[in-house]
């Protein structure tokens, strides 16, 4: 019997397969296997009787040990097996890329928008989506009953908010923080329950800015627009001013550019009209100062409300406002080269 654990331990050891292991179980505890073909031969009325104990304890020893040994080797090869199966190496497959996210549009430009004021000494704030009725509307000389509220569509919430319709909304919680003299700008989402078409969205991106400082005129409102646009599109771009009312801006204006879609020609980013409404602007109104606890006979200011996501599209020669909220990786993917 010792001959035989030892041939048996010794194909063990060879064993490299589930297949080897297998034919290993059939050859010595198989039907016809060595084992059996053992006990066959066996002949207990010819051994002594102290001696059958003996033999039979050995034979079942054996057994079990070519029994557990043949599980044990089955139970590990078939986890080998496994993993090499799940994980197998081809060399000669190419690598799989990573594609690099890209900022939108809109981020972009208002980083660019942010540097050009950062090195004319503004701060940047950034106020609130969320914002109290007061600083959106009264605190910017637009009292309750003021005709100018419904000139904006807006998300009213309870308690006195709204979604903020304009980036107005931070000036006179910047006054107030500051107090005089201030430049800051404050880019952000605006939100307005509007109908949509190719150049009015729902959500929407501002910029506002608010330079408040001893004799302020239209002169400085009108160098710091040009130097924007400027700076903005590397190159002149036409402009036109006109007359705007806003009650917080006396006197008001509104500064258009030539639509970049078109050319001037008319389409449907511009409405037909070949302008772009993009940068309403004025002199901060005595009411907005005093509102932000700052003395009106003292301090005079421009404030301009420039057009986020309007200004993107021109930039970029994107025609639909739309596709800036579509999350259309087509659209957005294009912009990648620019991070
Ligand atoms: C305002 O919101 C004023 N707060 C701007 C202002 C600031 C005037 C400071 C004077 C002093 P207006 O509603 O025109 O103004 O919006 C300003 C700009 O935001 C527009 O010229 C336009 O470019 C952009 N805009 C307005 N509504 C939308 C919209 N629904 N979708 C996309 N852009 C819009």
């Amino acid at each position: 019997m010792d001959g035989m654990r030892e041939q048996f331990i010794k194909d063990s050891e060879s064993c490299a397969s589930i297949q080897d292991v297998e034919d290993l179980r059939l050859k010595y505890l198989g039907r016809k296997g060595i084992l059996a073909q053992f006990r066959k031969n066996v002949d207990f009325k010819a051994l002594a009787p102290e001696m059958r104990g003996t033999f039979g304890r050995n034979f079942n020893e054996l057994k079990k040990l070519m029994e557990s040994t043949v599980d044990t080797l089955a139970a590990k090869l078939k986890d080998t097996e496994a993993e090499s199966s799940a994980m197998p190496i081809d060399m000669t497959l190419p690598g799989s890329g990573h594609s690099l996210g890209s900022l939108h549009p809109v981020t972009l430009v208002q980083m660019e928008l942010e540097d050009i004021f950062m090195s004319m000494g503004f701060i940047i704030e950034t106020g609130y989506e969320v914002e109290e009725e007061y600083y959106n509307f009264d605190a910017l000389n637009t009292p309750f009953d003021h005709p100018a509220r419904e000139m904006q569509d807006t998300f009213w919430l309870t308690n006195k908010m709204v979604l903020r319709t304009q980036t107005s909304a931070v000036q006179v919680r910047a006054l107030e923080k500051y107090g005089a003299p201030i430049k800051m700008i404050a880019p952000g989402r605006c939100f307005r329950y509007e109908t949509l078409d190719a150049s009015h969205e729902n959500t929407f991106y501002q910029l506002e800015g608010l330079m408040v400082d001893r004799n302020i005129s239209i002169a400085n409102l009108i160098s710091v627009m040009k130097l924007l646009l400027v700076k903005v599109f590397h190159r002149d771009v036409e402009t036109r001013l006109r007359p705007g009312y806003f009650p917080f801006v006396e006197p008001g204006f509104e500064m258009d550019i030539k639509c970049l879609i078109c050319g001037g020609t008319g389409c449907k980013s511009c409405k037909q009209t070949g302008w772009m409404e993009l940068l309403p602007c004025g002199l901060v109104h005595p009411n907005v100062l005093k509102a932000g606890g700052v003395d009106a006979d003292k301090w005079s200011g421009f404030a301009f409300g420039l057009g986020l996501s309007r200004l993107a599209m021109m930039k970029f020669g994107i025609p639909n406002i739309r596709l800036f909220n579509s999350g259309d990786i087509r659209v957005l993917g294009q912009f990648s080269a620019s991070v």
